[in-house]
C-alpha cells in the first residue's frame, strides 16, 4: 500500500546513522512499494558534494546494506528521488535555500518530514531555524519532525529542550524516536500479552518472581568515544530502550492500540516506579567499565585505551539497576535491567521468572528440587518466545528435567525488517504509537536522575570487567539468593 507523497529531509545525511540505517530503510520501503511515486528525499550535509557524488555514496551504502543485494530497477527509481542539499546547520542560508528548493511544489511534495540525525545539542536550534522560513507551519499539508535520542541528558535538560521546541511545534508534529520500539519482537510483546488469554491471569505478583531485561553487546564504543564518554550506558541504553521494554512488559492492557491509549498506559507504569532515594542508589544500581580482554579469541582494548577517552574516565560501559513498580499488579516484584558493551555475547532479551512451586509433592524423590519456570522473549539476534518447563524424565525414577516450548513466529521465508523501516513508514502515515510522548521521556529521566547524579559526583573509582565476559561479578542488586542474571536463552 502506497503512502502520502512526501518529502523526507534528512539533516546529518552523511553521518553514520543515515548511512547505516536511514538510507537503507528508505530504499527497502521503496522496494516494498511503500513510497508514493512523487516522494522525494533531500539529504542535507556540509560536505562540498554534488548530486552525483551523493548518489555514488548512496550506492556504497546500499551495496553494504541492501537485503539480498541491490535491485537495479528499484535502485534507479530510488535515486531519482534523491537530492543533495549542501548546507551548514549553523548558517541561516542553509534554511533559506532549503525553503527556496521546497517551494518548487511541482518537484517536492508539501507534506514534509524533517529527520534530525544530528548532534543532540543542535536539535533546538535547527527546529528554531526551520521555523524562520515557516517550514514547520501546517496549513494544507503536514509537517513533522523526527528527533533521535537522547532527548536531553537529564530531567532538567530534557525539560528545557521541550520548552524550546514546543514554541515551534505542536506535540502531534514531534516524533521522538526510540528505535527499539520498531523491532519486530518488541512489538510482538504487546501481541503476545494482549492477544493470548492464557498468560494474563499469571502476569502479576502472585505468580511472577522477578523480571530481567538484558541488552548486551560484543562491540565496544568504536569511533563514538566523544559522544559515549559524556553519556555512559545508563543514559545511552537504560533510560531509553530498556525502560521502554519494561513498560511494554508490565503495562495494563490499553483501551486500544491508538498512540494516546498506548502511551497513557506506558506513562502509568513509569509513574508507579518507586523513586530511588540517594541513599538507595548503591543498593539499586551498579556501574562498571570494560578492561582489556578478548572477544571470540581476539584481544581487544579496554575502554580507557579507546580513541578519545581520557585516561581517568569513570564513564560506565555497563549499567544495571533494580526497580519496583508500586502498583497492584507488580508490588514487590523486582525488575532487573542491565546493559553492557564488550560483553560475552550480543543479545537482547526479556526473561520472566515464575515463582517456585510448593514442592512437597515431590518430597523424598529425586525431583525434589524442580526448577522455576521461565518465559524467555528473545529480541535479537534470535527472535523467540520460549517457555521453560519441568517434565519427568523417561524411565523408572521420578526424576525431572527442563524442556522448552518454543513459539517461534517467523517462517523461514519471512526476513526480519530493520526497526527503522517501520518507524520511517509510521512517520509518513502519521502513526505515533511507536514514538515517545514527552511525558514518557520526562518520567524516564525522573527514574534514572538520582543514579546519574550520584555517579557524577563519585568520580574516583569504577569497577571493571574483562572485555568478553558477562560483566562484573556483582550480586548486590538481587533480592533473593536464588536470583541470578540469565546470560542465555538456553538451559541454565
Ligand atoms: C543506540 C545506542 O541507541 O542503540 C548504542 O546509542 C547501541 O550505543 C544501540 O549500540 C543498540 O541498538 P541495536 O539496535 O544495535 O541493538
Amino acid at each position: 500500500m502506497k503512502t502520502d507523497p512526501c518529502t523526507y529531509v534528512i539533516f546529518g545525511a552523511t553521518g553514520n546513522l543515515s548511512r547505516i540505517k536511514l538510507i537503507p530503510a528508505l530504499y527497502h520501503l521503496d522496494t516494498e512499494g511503500r513510497l508514493a511515486d512523487e516522494t522525494k528525499i533531500i539529504a542535507i550535509g556540509r560536505r562540498p558534494w554534488d548530486n552525483d557524488k551523493w548518489l555514488s555514496e548512496v550506492r556504497d551504502m546500499l551495496d553494504d546494506k541492501a537485503r539480498g543485494g541491490v535491485n537495479e530497477t528499484v535502485f534507479k527509481r530510488f535515486i531519482a528521488r534523491l537530492q543533495y542539499h549542501r548546507g551548514d546547520l549553523q548558517q541561516a542560508d542553509c534554511y533559506s535555500s532549503l525553503n527556496e528548493r521546497l517551494s518548487d511544489t511541482e518537484a517536492y511534495p508539501q507534506n514534509i518530514a524533517f529527520y534530525l540525525a544530528i548532534n543532540p545539542e543542535d536539535f533546538s536550534s535547527v527546529i528554531e531555524s526551520l521555523s524562520v522560513p515557516n517550514l514547520l507551519e501546517e496549513k494544507q499539508f503536514w509537517r513533522r519532525v523526527v528527533i533521535e535520542k537522547p532527548f536531553g541528558t537529564d530531567l532538567e535538560s530534557s525539560r528545557s529542550l521541550q520548552n524550546k521546541i514546543s514554541k515551534y511545534l505542536r506535540e502531534e508534529q514531534i516524533y521522538r524516536i526510540d528505535h527499539y520500539l520498531g523491532k519486530g519482537m518488541v512489538q510482538n510483546v504487546l501481541v503476545f500479552r494482549f492477544a493470548n488469554a492464557m498468560f494474563e491471569p499469571l502476569w502479576n505478583r502472585n505468580y511472577i518472581d522477578h523480571i530481567q531485561i538484558t541488552h548486551s553487546e560484543q562491540l565496544g564504543i568504536g569511533t563514538r568515544g566523544q559522544y559515549y564518554d559524556h553519556t555512559g550506558a545508563m543514559r545511552d541504553m537504560l533510560q531509553s530502550h530498556l525502560l521502554q521494554l519494561m513498560t511494554l512488559v508490565t503495562m495494563e492492557p490499553p483501551v486500544s492500540m491508538e498512540a494516546e491509549d498506548l502511551r497513557d498506559e506506558k506513562v502509568k507504569v513509569l509513574k508507579s516506579i518507586r523513586p530511588i532515594s540517594e541513599a538507595a542508589v548503591n543498593a539499586q544500581s551498579f556501574r562498571a567499565q570494560y578492561a582489556a580482554g578478548s572477544i571470540e579469541g581476539e584481544s581487544v582494548n579496554g575502554y580507557l585505551q579507546e580513541e578519545g577517552i581520557p585516561a581517568n574516565s569513570v564513564t560506565e560501559t555497563y549499567a544495571a539497576m533494580k526497580l519496583y513498580i508500586d502498583n497492584w499488579r507488580w508490588r514487590g516484584v523486582p525488575i532487573y535491567l542491565r546493559t553492557g558493551k564488550r560483553m560475552g555475547k550480543a543479545q537482547s532479551s526479556i526473561s520472566i521468572c515464575f515463582k517456585q512451586t510448593p514442592s512437597q509433592l515431590f518430597k523424598n524423590t529425586q525431583a525434589e528440587k524442580t526448577k522455576q519456570n521461565w518465559l524467555l522473549l528473545g529480541i535479537q539476534p534470535d527472535e523467540c518466545i520460549r517457555m521453560q518447563m519441568t517434565v519427568k524424565e523417561p524411565g523408572l525414577e521420578m526424576k525431572t528435567r527442563t524442556t522448552n516450548l518454543d513459539a517461534s513466529f517467523r517462517n523461514e521465508n519471512e526476513a526480519p525488517s530493520d526497526a527503522y523501516e517501520d518507524l520511517l513508514l509510521d512517520v509518513i502515515e502519521g502513526d505515533r504509537s511507536l514514538f515517545l510522548r514527552y511525558d514518557e521521556v520526562e518520567y524516564a529521566w525522573k527514574i534514572v536522575d538520582p543514579i546519574i547524579n550520584k555517579w557524577a559526583v563519585e568520580r574516583d573509582y569504577i569497577e571493571t570487567y574483562p572485555a568478553g565476559s558477562w560483566g562484573p561479578n556483582e550480586r548486590r542488586l538481587f533480592d533473593d539468593e536464588r536470583q541470578h542474571w540469565r546470560n542465555t536463552l538456553e538451559d541454565e
